[in-house]
């Protein structure tokens, strides 16, 4: 696997590989890789001839007063599990590289950027578009691959995409859960074992309102009053939000249909975490 740490390095790597006539992939992380980045790489393997990923904790999209500097790092773990995955290339570039002084461009996608995250983390979406743009024009990959976890986040790059007239395919993979159905994060590092249960609860919302959507309830208020109520119950965890909105536009809405996304956020402890469900079946 080369590594590039520069720009210009990563920018002539890629174009090596696309020249040779291969279809690129790219999976954009912030490192402290887990079962659903590999999940992506894996896509991207299936779907692709090559492999780039990134490692960048990228500091536009934390607010004043979060983790960006307890964020986990792991780089030389990231870099064995993306090399045994054969992934061909690996951009990990500082953050003076990819944010040299006095740069003042943002790319910023209104409106869906002050939704559901953007919401209670100001600027958090303006952050990730202006980073994952920069990724694609050094990387310029056929296909990107992210985690339905971050629902806003792939409808928010998907606009972005489609406006900017990116010349890339965005491809969201599905949720990698524990057994016990907690979703995959580099945050759950940060929970200790009796948080590690309450944050259980996330998952629980979800399938109950999954449970009674399949019984044929559509109003939306009805619905998130029973996710909420859920997590009401696990005292310790507090609650940021609880929405179902259309998966592209991220508006509210509300009559539930088929394809709607059940979007959760809520600290546990001073861990906040998100998860999220698409309902989808052939009910009512
Ligand atoms: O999903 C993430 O890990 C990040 O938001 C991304 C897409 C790598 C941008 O920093």
């Amino acid at each position: 696997m080369r590594i590039c740490f520069t720009i210009e390095d990563m920018r002539t790597a890629c174009r090596e590989e696309r020249s040779s006539g291969k279809r690129l992939g790219f999976v954009p992380t912030m490192g402290a890789l887990h079962e659903g980045h590999m999940s992506l790489v894996r896509a991207a393997s299936a779907r692709c001839d090559a492999v780039a990923a990134s490692i960048f904790v990228n500091p536009t999209q934390f607010g004043p007063n979060e983790d960006l500097a307890k964020y986990p790092r792991a780089f030389e773990n990231d870099r064995e599990l993306l090399e045994k995955e054969g992934v061909e290339l690996l951009f990990a570039p500082s953050v003076e590289e990819m944010y040299p002084a006095g740069a003042v461009t943002w790319v910023a996608v209104e409106g869906l950027g002050d939704k559901l995250d953007g919401r209670s983390r100001p600027g958090h979406f303006r952050g990730v578009t202006t980073v994952v743009a920069k990724l694609l024009h050094v990387v310029e990959p056929d296909a990107a691959f992210f985690g339905q976890k971050d629902a806003a986040q792939v409808a928010i790059i998907r606009r972005m995409v489609r406006e900017l007239n990116f010349s890339v395919e965005i491809v969201a993979c599905p949720i990698v859960r524990e057994a016990d159905g907690l979703a995959m994060s580099s945050r759950n590092a940060y929970l200790d074992p009796v948080q590690r249960k309450q944050a259980l609860v996330l998952h629980r919302a979800l399938m109950r309102v999954k449970e009674c959507w399949e019984a044929g309830e559509r109003n939306s208020a009805g619905l998130v009053g029973v996710g909420r109520d859920e997590i009401a119950r696990e005292k310790s965890v507090r609650l940021d939000y609880f929405e179902i909105v259309d998966s592209n536009s991220l508006y509210s809405v509300g009559s539930v249909a088929n394809g709607a996304l059940v979007a959760v956020a809520a600290f546990v402890g001073g861990t906040r975490l998100i998860d999220n469900i698409v309902l989808a079946g052939t009910a009512g």
